[in-house]
This record gives structure tokens, C-alpha cells and sequence, in this order.
């Protein structure tokens, strides 16, 4: 691990790789995460729609780095995937994002949009009575949200906000966070926050982003509450 950046009381950002901090760590009670896919991702330039060629993100060869995370957490967890690679091995429920009107038109070749991603739900799931759709809808995809952050997969945060806001217990860990979303939810929602990132640019926009939440929190939010013991172990 090479840096820990502590934003606020309950709010600690990791950089480094997960499969070495994960072990490290304990005090968190849900897992919720937006993981390398295991497609091998990456993007030539397209002029049409003026996006930049990108060589792709780490550990997205396979679903390795994804699996280490969830099997060795024993929380419930909720993180995002494809359709075309294994689904995690607990999983007990497949929601779907479907994305907005304008979304999934790259790389489809069927005439079908490609707009919609599974969200797994992992592990250990509570038993609740069923309030919410298993189909969830944004206004806003991932492409306009990418050129505000620089990271090409940034998820919309009203989206991460409602998985936050699902998420059984006090304390959300991330440990593929990218640009900081999932702690942008969690930090607007009141919930303390543990992230991990692995490429040191993503990290920093990570830091930025999850500070300027911080320091500007949604009204009518509890602050984040003190914890009852001390949640972290190096
Ligand atoms: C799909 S992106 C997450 C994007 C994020 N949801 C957002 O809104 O910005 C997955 C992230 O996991 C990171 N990553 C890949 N392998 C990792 C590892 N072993 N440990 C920590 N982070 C890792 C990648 O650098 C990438 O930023």
C-alpha cells in the first residue's frame, strides 16, 4: 500500500491493490462495488462521438481480482458486471441497470441497444419484504459523466446513491472505487466509507471528488455518525 488519505472521521481511501489491503482490513459491513468486468475493456478513438482511444483498466482480463474481493469479505455485497462473463458465485439476485435512450450504441451489431448491465447481489443477502424494482433507471448514462471525471467508467451517483441507500449496514467498502463514486454516495448519505484504488490517477480524482462531497453534503442529511469502536486494522 503506498498512501491513506482520511477525508473525515469514518471516511479512509486506500491506494494500492485490494487483493494485498483487503486482508488487512475489517469494521465494514457491506461491499458495494463497480469491479473490473473480466471483458477485457478498452476503446479505439471515435471521431463521431469524440471519445479518445483508451488501453483499458487493470485486472479486467478475467474475473479474478472481482472473486478475490467477494469471497474473501463474508459481507453481503452488491457490484456491478456483464452479461458476457461469469457471474459471481454467491450470487442470489441479478438486478439490471438499464441505461438511458442515448446509451448502448457502440459495439452492437443486432440492431439491439446494448443499455443494460446486471448489478449482482452477493452472499448473504437480509431478508426483506420487497419494496424496490430489480430494474433500475437513470437519466444520465456513463459517457457525459466520464468527460467530467476522466475515468471511463464513472457510474452515475443518483445510481449509486439508491445502491448505498439499499445497502445493508452502517459502512460501505469499495475496493475498486475509480473515480470515488460509490464514496460520493456513500459520504451525501451519511455512511462511512472505506475505498481502495489501484492506479494512483484514479485515486487522486477519487480523493478530490470524495472531499468536495465531504465539505458540500446533501441537506436534511445525519452527519456521518462516530463510530462505536475503532473500524480499521493495518
Ligand atoms: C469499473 S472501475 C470503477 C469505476 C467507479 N465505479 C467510478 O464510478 O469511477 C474499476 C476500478 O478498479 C480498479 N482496480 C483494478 N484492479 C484493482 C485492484 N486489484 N485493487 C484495487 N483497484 C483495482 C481500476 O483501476 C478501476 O479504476
Amino acid at each position: 500500500m503506498s498512501r491513506v488519505e482520511t477525508i473525515a472521521e469514518g471516511v479512509t481511501l486506500y491506494l494500492g491493490d485490494c487483493r494485498e489491503i483487503l486482508p488487512t482490513l475489517n469494521g465494514f459491513d457491506v461491499i458495494v462495488t463497480d469491479p473490473p468486468y473480466g471483458i477485457g475493456w478498452k476503446r479505439g478513438v471515435n471521431n463521431a462521438r469524440s471519445s479518445k482511444a483508451h488501453a483499458g483498466i487493470q485486472n479486467d482480463q478475467d474475473t479474478s481480482a472481482r472473486d478475490f474481493a467477494l469471497e474473501q469479505s463474508p459481507v453481503p455485497a452488491i457490484a456491478f458486471g456483464s452479461f458476457y462473463a461469469p457471474f459471481p458465485k454467491a450470487t442470489k439476485q441479478v438486478l439490471v441497470w438499464h441505461k438511458p435512450p442515448d446509451s448502448g450504441l457502440v459495439g452492437s451489431v443486432t440492431g439491439f441497444r446494448r443499455d443494460a448491465e446486471p448489478i449482482f447481489l452477493v452472499g448473504d443477502w437480509p431478508v426483506r419484504t420487497v419494496e424496490s424494482s430489480s430494474v433500475l433507471r437513470t437519466l444520465r448514462g456513463q459517457a457525459g459523466i466520464t468527460t467530467e471525471t476522466g475515468h471511463p467508467h464513472t457510474k452515475p451517483v443518483d445510481l449509486m446513491k439508491t445502491l448505498v441507500g439499499l445497502a445493508p449496514g452502517q459502512t460501505i467498502l469499495d475496493p475498486f472505487m475509480g473515480s470515488g463514486t460509490t464514496g460520493v454516495a456513500a459520504v451525501k448519505l451519511g455512511r462511512r466509507f472505506i475505498g481502495i484504488e489501484i492506479d494512483p490517477a484514479y485515486f487522486d480524482i477519487a480523493c478530490q471528488r470524495i472531499q468536495a462531497a465531504h465539505d458540500a453534503p446533501d441537506m436534511f442529511v445525519e452527519p456521518i455518525a462516530p463510530a462505536k469502536q475503532e473500524a480499521f486494522e493495518l
